[in-house]
C-alpha cells in the first residue's frame, strides 16, 4: 500500500487532520490501534475555540455541532463567597461553543467514512520505519495479518502514550514536564446543569468545576489527591462535596441524579519540542498535554493540524516554507497555552504546600480579576483562544 500521508492515531488530530487533507485533494490514511465503539465512548472536555468551530465548518462536518452545540458567552469564577463572571463576548467579541470532543469525534469518523476516507480500527503493533529517508514506512497487524504502508509523511497524531514520539531518538527531543500533585474526579449525569453557563470555583477544600454537555446532562468535577480511588466516591459523597465547593449561591440549583460515568484523571503539563523528526511530525497530545482547566487539550491539536495541513498543502504546491515552520508555529501557540493552563490551574487548586499565605495570595489574585476590567480582558482571551499567528 502507498499514500501520501500515513496518520497514526483516529483521535481529534488525526480525523481533523484526515479531513483537511481530503478537502486539499491530498491522500492519506488513518491507523488506529482501538475500535470505534472505544474511540466513540471516551469522555472528554468539551469546549471549542472559535478556531476550532471554524476549521470544523471549513471541513464541513459542523452540522450536528452547529444544531446541538451551545455558544457560550462568559463563564464564572466562584471564590465560596462570591461569583465572578468573564465575560467572553463584551471583552473579546468571541464565544466558546460547548460541545463534547466524544461528539466531535463521532461526526470525525461518520464524515470520514462517507467519504471513504481510508480509516483503519484495530491496527496492532503500529511501527514507524526510515522516518528520515525519503520514503518513510509504517507497519502493522491487522487481524494477524502483517500489513505496510509506505508514505510521503507520517502523522503522529496517536496521543501521550503513542508510538510515534517514542519512535524519535531520545537525543533528538526536550521534553518539559509538571506533574499535579492531585487530580479530577469527574462525574456525567442526566441532570440538568446548574447554571447556564461554566462555574469553575476555588475553594478552601479545593477546586470544582460545573460544566455540561447538554441542557439535559451535566459534566462535574472535584479535585481529590492523587492517592483517592472512585470507589471511594460513592454518588452521594460527590453531590455533597460538589456542593460544598461550588458555594451557597449556586447549592440550591444543583440537580442531583445517577452517575452515568465516573472517573479520576491525572493532571500534566507535559511539551516535547521540535515536533517533526525527518518526515515524522507529532500533533495533538502526541506532543503536549495541558491540566484541563483551560480546557485547551482539543483546541492546541486543532491548532496543530491547521498548521500541519497547511505545511503539507504547501509541499504538494512545491514550497517546504510551511512544513519547515511548523514545529516553530505550532509551538508558539502551545506555549501560551501551556502558560494559561498551567496559571489557571495554580490560581485555582489547593496544593499540599498552598499555606495560609498561598492561599491569600489566589484570593488576592481573584479580587483583582473582580475588579480589573483589564485582568478579566486577559483571562477571557486566553480562554476564548489566541490568534493562530
Ligand atoms: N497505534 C495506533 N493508534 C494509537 C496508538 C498506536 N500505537 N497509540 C494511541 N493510538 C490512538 C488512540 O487509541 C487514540 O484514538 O491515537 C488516538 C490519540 O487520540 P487522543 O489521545 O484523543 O489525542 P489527540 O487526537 O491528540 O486529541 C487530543 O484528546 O485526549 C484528549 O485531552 C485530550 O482533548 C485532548 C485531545
Ligand atoms: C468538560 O466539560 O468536560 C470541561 C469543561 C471545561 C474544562 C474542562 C472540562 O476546563
Amino acid at each position: 500500500m502507498r499514500t501520501q500521508v500515513a496518520i497514526i492515531g483516529a483521535g481529534p488530530a488525526g480525523l481533523l487532520l484526515s479531513h483537511l487533507l481530503y478537502k486539499a485533494g491530498i491522500d492519506c490514511v488513518i491507523l488506529e490501534r482501538r475500535d470505534r465503539a472505544y474511540v466513540e465512548s471516551r469522555i472528554r472536555a468539551g469546549i471549542l475555540e472559535q478556531i476550532t468551530v471554524d476549521l470544523l465548518r471549513q471541513v464541513g462536518v459542523n452540522e450536528r455541532m452547529d444544531r446541538e452545540g451551545l455558544a457560550h458567552d462568559g463563564f464564572a469564577m466562584a471564590t465560596g463567597e462570591e461569583t465572578i463572571r468573564i465575560d467572553m463576548a463584551a471583552l473579546t467579541g468571541k464565544n466558546v461553543m460547548v460541545y463534547g470532543q466524544t461528539e466531535v469525534t463521532r461526526d470525525l469518523i461518520d464524515a470520514a467514512i462517507e467519504r471513504n476516507i481510508p480509516l483503519l480500527f484495530e491496527a496492532e503493533n503500529v511501527a514507524v520505519h526510515d522516518v528520515t529517508g525519503a520514503k518513510p514506512i509504517v507497519t502493522w497487524t491487522r487481524n494477524g495479518k502483517q500489513e505496510k504502508l509506505e508514505a510521503d509523511f507520517i502523522a503522529g497524531c496517536d496521543g501521550f502514550h503513542g508510538v510515534a514520539r517514542a519512535s524519535i531518538p531520545a537525543d533528538k527531543l526536550s521534553l518539559f514536564e509538571r506533574v499535579y500533585p492531585f487530580g479530577w474526579l469527574g462525574l456525567l449525569a442526566d441532570v440538568p446543569p446548574c447554571d447556564h453557563e461554566l462555574i469553575y470555583a476555588s475553594h478552601e477544600r479545593g477546586f470544582a468545576l460545573a460544566s455540561m454537555r447538554s441542557h439535559t446532562r451535566s459534566r462535574y468535577y472535584v479535585q481529590v489527591p492523587l492517592t483517592e480511588k472512585v470507589e471511594e466516591w460513592s454518588d452521594e459523597r460527590f453531590w455533597d462535596e460538589l456542593t460544598v465547593r461550588l458555594g451557597p449561591d449556586v447549592a440550591p440549583r444543583i440537580t442531583r441524579g445517577p452517575s452515568l460515568e465516573k472517573s479520576i484523571a491525572p493532571l500534566r503539563s507535559f511539551v516535547a519540542e521540535p515536533m517533526r523528526y525527518g518526515n515524522l511530525f507529532l500533533a495533538g497530545d502526541a506532543a503536549h498535554i495541558v491540566p484541563p482547566t483551560g480546557a485547551k487539550g482539543l483546541n492546541l491539536a486543532a491548532s496543530d493540524v491547521a498548521f500541519l495541513a497547511e505545511g503539507l498543502i504547501d509541499h504538494y504546491k512545491g514550497s517546504a516554507t510551511g512544513l519547515e515552520l511548523y514545529s516553530t508555529r505550532a509551538l508558539s501557540r502551545i506555549w501560551k497555552a501551556e502558560r494559561f493552563s498551567w496559571w489557571f490551574t495554580s490560581l485555582m487548586h489547593r496544593f499540599p504546600d498552598t499555606d495560609a499565605f498561598g492561599r491569600r495570595m489566589q484570593m488576592a489574585e481573584l479580587d483583582y480579576i473582580k475588579g480589573s476590567e483589564t485582568a478579566r480582558r486577559t483571562v477571557a482571551e486566553n480562554y476564548v483562544g489566541l490568534p493562530l499567528r
